[in-house]
């Protein structure tokens, strides 16, 4: 049997190009690997989103996204977390064997709460239960599935260790294997994808590069790239150059040394390195964007194709809860 492979998608904000080749492509290419169930984590992004048409809005543009970037359905169990009510059954049992100790050591909730003691504030000001309890959940949307790896980012291994934990002082205290024991599959290997400003491209910077903005957009932002002072006759180092980087996700091999020798050579004016780097870029999201905007025009069909993969989902999940119930003696 396969191993299974299980992520969730926080719908938050525009996907850009750094989710795609940080955390998209990675998980797809997983999926040809793995039984992959992978869906969008909709009630995690409630403790953050109280807007209803923002919220309602980002889930369709996320879950759009996915499936534009390659996501099969009919090969990804994809569904809304929303959608499986027994994750929230589940989470209520894992609460009663989750230390308080242990959500207090959360990062999420240790950055937010170092924040109001460093402005004098009361420390829980501002923090709700789902951002407090947010592990807990994250540990049912995992282990209901019965998953082996997690696909998450450095960021998230904590909350994984924090399933762990939960679920083996379960299987200790009933003496057997109750609950799998998932595994973090960090996406280490993947390149760091540099925003505008050449840091990390991150909503939180402000420097990124949408991945279903409209040609004319795509092309203003990739000229809006930051670039120093050096003139058009001077030879320029490609690895210092944030063009370059970005130009290598999307680039084949040739065109990669062709554009390498330009740099050297001197010459070339940094407008005519962004030119090229937009027909590639543009070359290579054009089929998405519009895969995008035909799935983006029928919402019905999406939510559809979002229910059917409920519709797998939740007899693996009441499988989990019902075998745990019964050996909590709820049954
Ligand atoms: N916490 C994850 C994030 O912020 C999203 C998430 C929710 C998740 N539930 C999950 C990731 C289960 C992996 C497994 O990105």
């Amino acid at each position: 049997m396969k191993k299974i492979s299980l992520t969730g998608i926080k719908p938050t904000g525009d996907l850009h190009i750094g989710n795609y080749f940080g955390a998209i492509k990675p998980a797809l290419e997983l999926a040809k690997e793995y039984d992959a169930r992978y869906f969008i984590a909709d009630y995690h992004a409630l403790n953050t989103m109280k807007d209803p048409k923002e919220l309602n809005s980002t889930i369709r543009q996320v879950a759009a996204g996915w499936l534009a970037s390659g996501l099969d359905p009919e090969n990804v169990i994809f569904y809304r977390q929303s959608s499986v009510p027994e994750v929230f059954e589940l989470a209520t049992m894992l609460m009663a064997f989750t230390a308080k100790g242990l959500m207090n050591r959360a990062h999420a909730y240790k950055a937010a709460s170092q924040i109001n003691i460093d402005k004098g504030e009361d420390t829980d000001a501002g923090i709700n239960m789902g951002l407090f309890s947010y592990p807990v959940l994250m540990a049912a949307d995992i282990i209901i599935f019965d998953s082996d790896v997690v696909p998450v980012g450095k960021d998230q291994v904590q909350h994984i260790e924090m399933a762990q934990d939960i679920a083996q002082s379960i299987n200790a205290n009933y003496g057997k294997q109750i609950l799998k024991i998932p595994q973090a599959a960090v996406q280490g290997n993947t390149a760091v994808v540099p925003g505008l400003d050449g840091r990390k491209m991150s909503k939180s910077y402000s420097n990124t590069i949408p991945l279903f903005a409209p040609e004319n957009q795509l092309k203003k932002i990739i000229m809006r790239i930051v670039t120093n002072s050096q003139g058009v006759e001077e030879p320029k180092d490609p690895g210092e150059s944030q063009i370059y980087l970005l130009y290598k996700l999307f680039a084949d091999e040739n065109e990669q040394a062709e554009l390498a020798k330009l740099y050297r050579a001197g010459g070339m004016g940094w407008g005519t390195a962004k030119e090229e780097l937009f027909r590639v870029t543009n070359r290579c999201l054009t089929p998405i964007r519009e895969k995008y905007n035909d799935i983006m025009a029928d919402i019905p069909a999406l939510d559809k194709i979002l229910e059917q993969g409920a519709e797998k989902a939740r007899p693996i999940a009441a499988a989990t809860v019902k075998r745990f119930r019964k050996a909590c003696g709820i049954d």
